[in-house]
This record gives C-alpha cells, structure tokens and sequence, in this order.
C-alpha cells in the first residue's frame, strides 16, 4: 500500500533509493518517484514499475547523481489513477519542497478547498498533494520556521492516516518524517539514516532501527536524528536489532517469490514451533502469552478478526479451539466488526491475526475490542508491527519476510501458531496430557509430510496446463477443509485473474450446482475424514452434470480415481492437521496456473500486500 524509501548521509542517493524501492515494490507498483536534493530539488517520477523508473534514470543522465538526501516512493493508487501526474513525490509549486505518502488525507476535499481558494493550483488528482501545498502555505506565512515545525503545524490540519517524508532545497540536510496510521522505520547507519515503510530496504546498510509510533515524526540529519511527537514532546526510542538476513527477502534461485515462499513452508513449519513445541515432554512453551493463559483459558468467548488470508488461517482457528479447549469462537472480518457497534465485554478475548501486522481495519478492530476492555492478543509475522506492539500480549509467527503478494508461507504458519495456541487453552481443561502429546506430534510431523507434498509440483503444473484456459472455478471443503477451499480459491483470483468461488461442499446443491458444466472445473478436497463418503456423492452429483474434477486425496485413496479427471494425494494425517497439508497442492496449482498465463504472481494487478487503507 505504497512503499516510501528514504535517505540522508555521505553516499549517493538515488541507487540508494533505487534499490530500496525495488525491495518495498510488494507494496504498490503502478507508480514510482524520486527525488534528490542535489543543489536544487530534482525529480523523476512516472506511471509504471520501479524498473521503468529506473530506464527513465538512465535515460535522464545524471540528472539525480551527487545527491546525499532523496525521497522515493512506489504507488498504489487510492486518490486518482496511475498516472505520471499522480505519482510521488508531490512538489510545491515553486518546486522547493518535496513530499511522499503513504495513507489517505481524509479531508483532502475540504483542505483542497481552502488551499485554492489561496491561489494553490493542483497538479494531481491525490489526497496527497494537499498536504505539500499546505507546508508551502504555511512556511510561506512564517519563513524563520524550520522544515519540521512546517510540517508539524500542517499535520495538524490533517485527518487521516499517513506515512510520510518531506525534503526541501530551503533546507537541505533536513529529512523530516512523520506517521500516523502507516508505518514507517529509521535505519542507523554511520554518519547516514535510512527511511523505509519496513525494513527490507534497511537491513542491507544497517541493522539498527528505531519504529516510529503513531503520531510521531522525526528530524534527521546526517549527523543525528530527533523523534519528537506531533505536539512537539520529545521522545525516547528504543533501537532494535533487526533479525532477519538479506537472503530472506532475495528470490534464491527461484523464478517467482511466491514459488519460493511456497517451498520454504517445511522450514518455516519448523521455526514457528521451534522452543515452543517440546516432544520429549509433550509440552508447549508459548512465551508470548505464558502471562496470560489463564486469562485466556477462562474466555467467555474467543472473537477472532483479521482480513484476507489471515481471515482464513482465523476459520481454521475456531474449528480448533472449539475443538480442543471447547470455548465458543466467532470469526469476524476486522473491517465488518468494527462498524457493527459490536457486543464485546472484559470475558472476552479477541484475537487479531495479521501478515503485516499493518492492515488499518484489523488494526481499528483491535482498538475498538481494547477500548470495550476484551483482552486483545495478536498473532503478526513482521516483528514490531503496530499491531505487534497494540495488543496485550501475542505470538510471532516467525515465517521470515514475505515478499509475494499472495499470503503462502505466513498463512501456514498463522495456523500452526493458532493450533498450538488451541492446545494451550485445553490444558488442564478439556484435554489430557497425554492426548496433548499426541497432538504435537501429529503436528511435529507436518514439515516432512510437506515436504512430500511439494515434490508434486511438476505432476500439479503438468494438470495446470489443462485448465489455464478456464473462467471460473468451484472449490469444495468440509469440516478444517472448508477454509482451505475459501484459501485455494482466493490464491486463484489473486494472481491468476480466474473467478474462482470456496464452498462448503455440502452447500453445493443450494446454489452453486446450478453452475456445473463441462466448463466448470471443480476442486474437492476429499481427504479420508468423517465426511469423506458424504464428499463422494458431491464428487458424483459434478460428474453426474459433466463438470470436470480435481480431487486432493489421502495417499492410498485408490477409489477416488475413477470419480476425479486429476487426482493429488497427500499423507495421511489427522484431521485437525489436514489444512497444513491439502492448502499446498491448492497453492502450487494457482501458481502454475498463473504463470501459464503469464501473470505476474509475485505483483498482482490491483493488490497490495499491505493494506494500511480502509
Ligand atoms: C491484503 C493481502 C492479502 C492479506 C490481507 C490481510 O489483501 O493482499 O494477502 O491476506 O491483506 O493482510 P494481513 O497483513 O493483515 O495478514
């Protein structure tokens, strides 16, 4: 949802900033835009991907280099379309102040009203540009103020969430950064200071970094930097150590992220139990919520709210909850529970789940829970996010950064995070020690029965080819393999473009039957579980219509043969770790899938990794 790169020190700034953007471009990419303080304020910015940016650099000589400050941003329209004109930065209309962001300025309309009325002529159909020509107004007002009370006093007008970075050539070694609502990093370097929406573009130069909170902003210089809150307190940061390495957020010799996010699942599988999952004493460690399991445990109700993918991942939680610790769960879109003036008391907990730990209407869910006294725990892959830091108490996922816009590795680590969370809640309650025992090990087993699984993937891209001409797609699930049906099924229209609708299967013949041809491929889920012969007869009311069928089975499920076109078997296992492993074909299936049709899976059309706008 827009990615913002900053810059101040002794090097050159715009490769800097270049490859920054290139890092952050998961964000947004219909747009991108530099700009560098090199005597003057000079820009390149344009309509298309951070690499045309750069051809548009090259082409443009030298006009950037020799700059030790610069700005630079990649877009993902909200306020007017791709456009060359809509990219940032933003300029004043002298072209001396120089403005990126990420957010929407909510009373854009009002503020551009006003700042017209006063002769400011827009250039751009953004929310954002109002906020560069109101510095403008109001430095011009008051010339001895420094760039950063300039910027301040006009944060003041403001509604709205924001990222931002101001430069101006009035005021050359100052970078002045602000947030509220989108999230912005500082990266300690030496004798330099980066700026960026996350750390990716950061650990390369430095590992030191400062998260700036909401309503705070900083004046950075390249001898220091100050963070001050919006009205002007001072305040002390605390600076981190961040923790993961380059090669995280590098593709690895794989030809998509996605692909290769898709294969680091054993591993990462690994690390989210890793010190919490303890075999040789059938027992969980969970660290981040040790202080608060039996306040947990004593939940009148558990509420859980996310969005998108993590929303799935959340279904899949109250199957096991209400499984194993029997204490009433509802899963709730952040963005609908929030505006539903919801009945939450101080017996409840609600829990947040999160990739980014950034997504503003899960972030508003968790205030709103906060607010009406819920014990709110959060389960967040990026380490520091806002989320992260709002709730009481909570659990990384430890999947490493990821890259690709469609969610693959954090959504199976969000699930195992929350089926040990599941088990913790039945300790001592509804499950016996013994029974928790087996269930870890059932789960230490997953890795490897992945690992299996992903050896497929050229049988899955060899049945990809059969059907990458197809317009829509049905996918069927019951029981823990219902949200992997909603799961499969979103992975397709993400980065494929193929309407594609999850289903309970047994809710097939109240509606979606009547779409069934020979058009209409249909993929089961049919795993050998309680409802297996029921899913059979689905299989055969399909075949019965001609529509054409993919059926992701247990290994040794010979019968199922001759009712499916394509069968993909996976391991046998327990049902409550079934969706670890039946998501994996349905994943690599949409990825082949896409590919054949030469979509972009890494930077799909119109999405955004994270979603910092309501
Ligand atoms: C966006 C992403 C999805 C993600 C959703 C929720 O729509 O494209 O992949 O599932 O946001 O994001 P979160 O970071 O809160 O899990």
């Amino acid at each position: 949802m827009c990615g913002i790169v900053g810059y101040i020190g002794k090097r050159d700034a715009a490769p800097l900033l270049l490859s920054g953007l290139k890092r952050l471009e998961y964000r947004g990419y219909d747009s991108a835009g530099i700009a560098v303080l090199n005597g003057a304020l000079s820009v390149v910015k344009q309509k298309g991907s951070v690499a045309d940016l750069e051809n548009a650099l090259r082409e443009s000589g030298d006009k950037l280099s020799g700059a030790v400050a610069g700005i630079a941003h990649t877009r993902w329209a909200t306020h007017g379309d791709p456009s060359d004109r809509n990219a940032h930065p933003h300029l004043n209309t002298t072209g001396d102040i120089a403005l990126i962001h990420n957010g929407i300025i909510e009373n854009h309309t009002a503020l551009r009203l006003e700042l017209s009325s006063h002769g400011y002529a827009f250039r751009s159909a953004t929310d954002t540009e109002v906020l560069v020509h109101l510095i403008d107004r109001i430095w011009k007002e008051e010339p001895a103020l420094m760039l950063e009370d300039a910027v301040r006093q006009a944060l003041h007008h403001v509604e709205g969430a924001y990222g931002l970075c101001v430069i101006s050539s009035r005021e050359p070694g100052t970078l002045i950064v602000a947030r509220k609502g989108s999230p912005l990093v500082i990266g300690i370097g030496d004798g330099e200071y980066f700026v960026a929406s996350d750390a990716a573009p950061i650990v390369e130069h430095t590992r030191k970094v400062v998260y700036l909170g909401d309503g705070e902003m900083a004046r950075i210089t390249a001898d220091g930097y100050m963070v001050k809150t919006v009205e002007n307190i001072e305040t002390e940061k605390l600076i981190t150590e961040l923790d993961f390495e380059l090669e995280e957020i590098e593709k690895g010799g794989y030809e998509h992220f996605m692909l290769k996010e898709i294969f680091e699942q054993p591993g990462v599988m690994e690390d989210v139990m890793r010190g919490r999952v303890r075999l040789e004493s059938g027992s969980l460690h969970l660290g981040g919520i040790n202080d608060n399991l039996e306040q947990l445990r004593k939940a009148r109700r558990i509420i859980i709210c996310a969005c998108g993918t993590s929303w799935h991942a959340g279904l899949i939680g109250e199957y096991l909850i209400e499984e194993f610790a029997r204490i009433p769960v509802e899963v709730d879109y952040a963005s609908e529970f929030r505006y539903r003036n919801p009945v939450i008391t101080p017996e409840d907990v609600v829990i947040v789940i999160s990739q980014s730990g950034e997504t503003a209407d899960t972030l508003a869910a968790l205030r709103e829970a906060k607010e009406k006294g819920a014990l709110v725990m959060g389960i967040c892959n990026v380490v520091g996010s806002t989320i992260a830091r709002e709730t009481h108490c909570g659990m990384y996922t430890h999947a490493g950064p990821e890259i690709g816009v469609a969610s693959t590795k954090a959504f199976t680590a969000q699930v195992i995070v929350l089926y040990m969370v599941a088990l913790a809640l039945s300790q001592g309650r509804t499950l016996s020690d013994s029974e928790i025992a087996l269930y870890l090990r059932e789960l230490s087993e997953v890795p490897s029965k992945v690992s299996e699984i992903l050896k497929s993937s050229e049988e899955i891209h060899a049945i990809a080819g059969s059907y990458r001409n197809a317009r829509n797609f049905l996918y069927l699930g019951r029981g823990y393999n219902f949200p992997v049906a909603l799961e499969g099924a979103l992975k397709l229209k993400e980065i494929s473009y193929i309407h594609a609708e999850g289903y309970p299967a047994a809710e097939m013949k109240h509606g979606p039957i009547a779409l069934i041809d020979e058009d209409m491929p249909v993929i089961f889920i049919a795993t050998r579980d309680s409802t297996y012969t029921k899913i059979l007869s689905n299989i055969e009311e399909v075949r019965s219509r001609k529509g054409r069928v993919i059926a992701i089975a247990s290994e040794g499920d010979e019968d199922i043969r001759s009712l499916a076109d394509h069968v993909i078997y996976i391991p046998a296992a327990s049902a409550p770790v079934t969706p670890l492993l039946t998501v994996i074909p349905l994943q690599l299936l949409a990825y082949h899938i896409a590919t054949l049709r030469g979509c972009n899976v890494d930077r799909p059309r119109n999405l955004a990794k994270s979603v910092t706008v309501e």
